[in-house]
C-alpha cells in the first residue's frame, strides 16, 4: 500500500482528484468505481473543477457505485444514487447510460445483485475503485465479519454503521437495515484501488486496517491482499499510524522509484 498523508482535509480532497483524473487522462474510456458519505465530497468537487477547469472528459468513462440502501428509489433524498448525482454525475459530461448505482427498490435484490455483478464484468471489470471507510473498518457496507469471497449481495448494517449514518436520516429508525453491496471479493478485483479518509474518528480504523492483521473484523485489512492500492489520508485520520516518517519519506522520495512502482 502506499500510504499519502496530507495535511487536511482540503489536500486529501485534492489529492485523490488528482488521482483519479490521472486514470481518466491515461485511459478514457476507464471503468471507474465510485464511494458515498461525506469523505469524497470534496472529492467530487475537485473532479468538477478539473472538468470544467481543464476539460476531463467523463463522457466514456463507466461508473459503479458500491452500495444503495435497500427500500430507498432511486429519487429518494436519501438514496445514495440522488447523491451521486448531486455531488458528481450531473456536474460534469457522465453518460448517464455508463453510470451505475444499485437499485434500492429493486423486487429482488439477490437477482439484482448477479446481475450488477454481470454489468462490471460485460464493461472489463473495474479499472480504478474509490473507497472510504466507515467508522467499523466497513469498506462499501461489508460489515465486520463478511467474507473476504464475498460478491454483491445484500448486507444487513451494523449497529455503529446505522448510528454513524443518521445523520443524514431524520431519525435513526429511518435508517434503512439492509443493503445491497458490492462484495470484498469484487472490490479486491479491481485493478487499482484508492481509499479515502479524513477526521480524527477514522484514526483508529486507518491504523488497524493498514498496520494491523489482515481480518474480517475490520474489512478494509482485506486491503493488505491487493497489489495496488493507495491511501491518502489527513493528518488526523493519519495520526495512529506507527510508520508515519516512513510513509512521508516514501512521499517525497518517490520519484527514486517510481518506475519501478509504475505509478
Ligand atoms: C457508508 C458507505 C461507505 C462509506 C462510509 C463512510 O457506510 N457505505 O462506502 O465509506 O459510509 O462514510 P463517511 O465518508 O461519511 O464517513
Amino acid at each position: 500500500m502506499e500510504i499519502i498523508i496530507t495535511p487536511d482535509y482540503e489536500q486529501m480532497s485534492k489529492t485523490s482528484a488528482r488521482i483519479i483524473a490521472r486514470e481518466i487522462k491515461k485511459k478514457h474510456d476507464l471503468v471507474l468505481g465510485l464511494a458515498t458519505g461525506d469523505t469524497p465530497v470534496e472529492t467530487y468537487q475537485e473532479l468538477v473543477k478539473i472538468h470544467k477547469e481543464e476539460g476531463l472528459d467523463f463522457s466514456k468513462v463507466t461508473t459503479f457505485n458500491l452500495d444503495e440502501y435497500i427500500g430507498l428509489a432511486p429519487l429518494h433524498k436519501n438514496s445514495y444514487n440522488l447523491f451521486m448525482w448531486e455531488n458528481l454525475f450531473k456536474h460534469i459530461n457522465a453518460n448517464s447510460e455508463n453510470v451505475y448505482v444499485p437499485q434500492g427498490n429493486t423486487d429482488d435484490p439477490e437477482e439484482f445483485s448477479q446481475w450488477y455483478e454481470e454489468q462490471i464484468k460485460k464493461a472489463g471489470g473495474i479499472d480504478l475503485q474509490v473507497l472510504g471507510i466507515g467508522g467499523d473498518g466497513h469498506i462499501a457496507f461489508n460489515e465486520p465479519g463478511s467474507s473476504f469471497a464475498s460478491r454483491t449481495r445484500v448486507k444487513a448494517l451494523y449497529k455503529q454503521t446505522i448510528e454513524d449514518n443518521a445523520r443524514f436520516f431524520e431519525k435513526v429508525e429511518d435508517v434503512p437495515r439492509f443493503a445491497i453491496t458490492m462484495g470484498i471479493g469484487t472490490i479486491l478485483e479491481a485493478r487499482k484501488i484508492l481509499l479515502i479518509a479524513n477526521g480524527e474518528n477514522k484514526a483508529d480504523v486507518c491504523a488497524q486496517f493498514i498496520e494491523g492483521p489482515v481480518s474480517s473484523q475490520i474489512t478494509a485489512s482485506a486491503l493488505q491482499l491487493h497489489s495496488y492500492v493507495t491511501v491518502v489520508l489527513d493528518e488526523p485520520a493519519a495520526s495512529k499510524l506507527t510508520r508515519t516518517e516512513y510513509y512521508n519519506w516514501v512521499r517525497d522520495n518517490k520519484h527514486l522509484v517510481q518506475k519501478k512502482l509504475g505509478r
